[in-house]
């Protein structure tokens, strides 16, 4: 057995990678899938397009390594988190397409339910999260209340509910032919659905929801035997031993194994995972308590969580929306052409603004113009947006934790981009690190699944492998600095003050 291959079923594309025993990814595939946007403010998958590329993907990739089955020791499968499936258990049909962790739809229910007392943190003892359109449960509660029919079936257990790691493990081992309900811990944790300290579904939120429990998914640990491809092909007869939030499986890629280690990935959007080890330490300061993974019988570790909903689609919106740039790379050609951002900020509240603002009423915002302002000033507000994004929820995490963090892990599609890690290491004055593997969200699936068959003897085995690729150090002046602070800080004010 000379791999172990990672599905990564992110937001824009599913991707399927192998890994050899030192963490190398030797062959990979890519698909990407439509965002399917009906209204302002909903985004929507198709989940039956998301499974048909995850089966190419995973022969393609197999193809490209030319190796088979045999030489696959395990699955791991890691997934964009909070997206919700509803499908019919008897025929495998979605009765809606999956309604998007950027979605807002469910604005007025969540407000709703912070009105029946608790506001904002009516669930956050229990979950970890703030009442948000962000998480999965008022997502599931909507297809329920609106699709024709959809709450009797439910009701009748003829339809099951879960988050993309689910629909995945389901159709892989068999589908409506004995596939498996199940989902994983630190995608549960993601769902609002789940009481964080003893790691099982709270009745009494489902029930405010409208949930039937019995829709619900088994919760289980994140690297485990769940059960063998049965309706794939070129994997049949593999255990599928690994399931993860992909933001909790960068951090396990990372090896951010001990308290107080940190990482952000730069993707769609950005998320900054801090161990905190045994502890689900709550935030008072707009983070998320989220469990960062828990290996078989072991006890989980914890994380606290700083989301950010619109970073790399940022320069997406640029490409698709605006037409300034033809490719996302040239974002960086064209913000050196000039020196700075020439008073441009650009804040970009397309979700409204998670961490640590958590405002879905919230509205994008390009402030700060004059006729001075050009494409590649604009191409400088909104690479800069994505590292002062980041540099709000590093202050709410060393706030929380009460400590300063020392240095940060980076990952990611945007960690190619020299401008901007060089304007992040400058903002956050700490070094920035890049390890040579930057696949960290396929990389810990795989870590995780391969530690459940013993394709690595342990976790200490898995910290020697991590290697440094590239650091960016601080060198910015620090007045230089306050002043951008403050003025990111008023263009902030200005999202939150346009709904009225
Ligand atoms: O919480 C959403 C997150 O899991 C999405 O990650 O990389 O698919 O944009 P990504």
């Amino acid at each position: 057995m000379t791999f172990v291959a990672a599905i990564d079923q992110g937001t824009t594309s599913t991707r399927c990678i192998l890994f050899d025993d030192s963490g190398t990814p030797v062959a990979s595939a890519q698909r990407e899938h439509a965002q399917l946007l009906p209204r302002p403010g909903w985004v929507e998958h198709d989940p039956r397009e998301i499974w048909a590329n995850t089966r190419e993907v995973v022969g393609e990739a197999l193809a490209r390594a030319g190796v088979s089955s045999t030489d696959i020791a395990a699955v791991g499968i890691t997934n964009q988190r909070e997206t919700t499936v509803v499908w019919d258990r008897r025929t495998g049909e979605p009765v809606y397409n999956a309604i998007v962790w950027q979605d807002t739809r469910t604005d007025r229910l969540v407000r709703e339910l912070g009105g029946r007392g608790g506001g904002a943190d009516r669930y956050r003892d229990v979950t970890g999260l703030p009442l948000a359109t962000y998480f999965s449960g008022p997502k599931a509660a909507w297809i329920l209340d609106n699709v024709d029919g959809a709450r009797a079936r439910a009701e009748r257990g003829d339809l099951l509910l879960g988050t993309i790691d689910s629909w995945l493990l389901w159709n892989l081992t068999g589908g409506p032919e004995g596939g498996v309900h199940l989902t994983d811990v630190t995608n549960a944790s993601r769902t609002m659905l789940m009481d964080l300290h003893s790691l099982s579904w709270d009745p009494a939120i489902a029930g405010d929801l409208g949930i039937p429990l019995a829709m619900l998914p088994e919760i289980r640990s994140s690297s485990e035997v769940y059960g063998t491809v049965r309706t794939l092909g070129e994997l049949s007869g593999v255990p599928i031993t690994a399931a993860l939030g992909d933001q909790q499986a960068a951090t396990f890629g990372q090896v951010c194994f001990e308290p107080g280690m940190a990482k952000n990935t730069y993707g769609t959007g950005n998320f900054v995972l801090l161990n905190t080890g045994e502890k689900a330490a709550g935030s008072a300061n707009g983070l998320l308590t989220t469990v960062a993974y828990q290996l078989g019988g072991q006890r989980p570790a914890y994380a606290l969580e700083g989301s950010i909903a619109v970073t790399g689609s940022l320069v997406q919106w640029l490409r698709d929306n605006l037409g300034l740039i033809e490719t996302a790379p040239e974002i960086e050609t064209l913000a050196r052409t000039v020196e700075d951002n020439g008073g441009a900020y650009f804040v970009p509240a397309f979700s409204g603004l998670f961490a640590p603002h958590w405002r879905s009423d919230a509205r994008g915002a390009l402030v700060g113009l004059t006729r001075y302002v050009g494409k590649g000033h604009l191409a400088r507000a909104v690479l800069e947006a994505t590292a002062f994004q980041v540099r709000e929820v590093v202050d709410a995490m060393n706030a929380d934790a009460g400590l300063a963090l020392t240095e940060l892990r980076a990952d990611g599609g945007m960690v190619g981009n020299e401008l901007l890690m060089q304007f992040q290491a400058d903002l956050l004055d700490v070094p920035v690190l890049r390890p040579r593997v930057t696949e960290t969200t396929a990389l810990g699936a795989a870590y995780a699944a391969g530690l459940a068959v013993g394709f690595w003897a342990g976790q200490d085995e898995l910290a020697a492998l991590w290697a440094e690729d590239k650091r960016w150090l601080p060198g910015m002046a620090p007045d230089v600095r306050e002043r951008e602070l403050r003025q990111w800080s008023k263009a902030v004010r200005r999202t939150l003050e346009w709904v009225d």
